[in-house]
């Protein structure tokens, strides 16, 4: 992390704090909510393929609690993994802007927002991507070569590792392959190497996508007990299992909030 960086969020940090103390909190999703870690401001995505425009986000505003565990639902391509790809930093917006704890993305020169990303979040993505001649150990310790702020020695590394292997539970599969690992066990090695760097935030896109009725419990239970450990969690999915279970559903249609509800009130 760049010391412009970490200034920037400690600016943010005594505005955030500053705005609620004159403020109170706030506590529904109107039009601000009272401690936001992610905002989006009007963003716009547009793919361009030759001459054929795709037109994915349509200005999407929306603020994400701290803390909170919320998901993106929708019907099947009307932008809701080009959003996760945005607030995650992966792409860029074609206008509009993402900010975390206030560090708005436009802001940042891609090498600053490749920084940002490594230190405060974290991804799993519906098929696993994890690197198959490595065991899962390995895999979770890759995830942490690239942080700057990160362990340093490998057996700092190796240790991290065995820690987050016995949090999803799975300490016995240390040193095996992921084609060794059934769908759940591969996608909680995913979850342990997204946590690796100790991000504030997770996002998923469809953790549960391909996996079996039995798996999926397993990881949905691991990723409410995660939550609880303080994360914000952000998870895009088709999953009525998990979205029963969030405290936060934004509705994705045809590129737009369609609508934001708290267990099941419209907000
Ligand atoms: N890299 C890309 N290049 C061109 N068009 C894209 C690209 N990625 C997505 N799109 C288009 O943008 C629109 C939104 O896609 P997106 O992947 O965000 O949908 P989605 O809501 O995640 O769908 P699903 O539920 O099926 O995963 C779709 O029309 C899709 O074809
Ligand atoms: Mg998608």
């Amino acid at each position: 992390m760049s010391k412009d960086i970490n200034a920037k969020n400690k600016d943010m940090n005594t505005k955030t704090a500053a705005a609620q103390g004159s403020q109170g909190a706030r506590s529904t999703q109107g039009d601000s909510v009272a401690d936001a870690i992610i905002k989006t401001q009007d963003l716009v995505k547009t793919y361009r393929k030759g001459k054929i425009e795709t037109r994915a986000l349509r200005g999407v505003s929306m603020e994400i609690p701290r803390g909170s565990f919320s998901c993106i639902v929708g019907p099947s391509g009307h932008g809701k993994s080009t959003l996760m790809h945005l607030i995650g930093g992966l792409d860029r917006a074609t206008s509009g802007d993402v900010s975390i704890d206030g560090i708005s993305y436009a802001e940042l020169s891609d090498n600053e927002l490749s920084e940002l990303r490594a230190s405060k979040i974290g991804f799993v993505f519906q098929f696993f991507n994890l690197l198959q001649n490595l065991t899962a150990l390995e895999n979770i310790e890759t995830a942490m070569m690239f942080n700057k702020n990160g362990l340093h020695s490998a057996k700092e590394q190796r240790a991290r590792a065995l820690e987050l292997l016995e949090l999803v539970g799975l300490s016995e599969k240390a040193h095996a392959k992921p084609y060794e690992l059934s769908g759940g066990q591969q996608q909680r090695v995913s979850i342990a190497r997204a946590l690796a760097n100790d991000p504030e935030i997770l996002l998923m896109d469809e953790p549960t996508g391909n996996l079996d009725s039995k798996s999926e419990d397993e990881v949905l239970d691991q990723l409410l007990y995660i939550h609880k450990t303080g994360k914000t969690i952000v998870i895009v999915t088709h999953n009525t299992e998990v979205s029963d279970r969030a405290e936060l559903l934004y509705e994705v249609r045809d590129g737009r909030l369609n609508s934001v509800t708290r267990k099941g009130v419209t907000l």
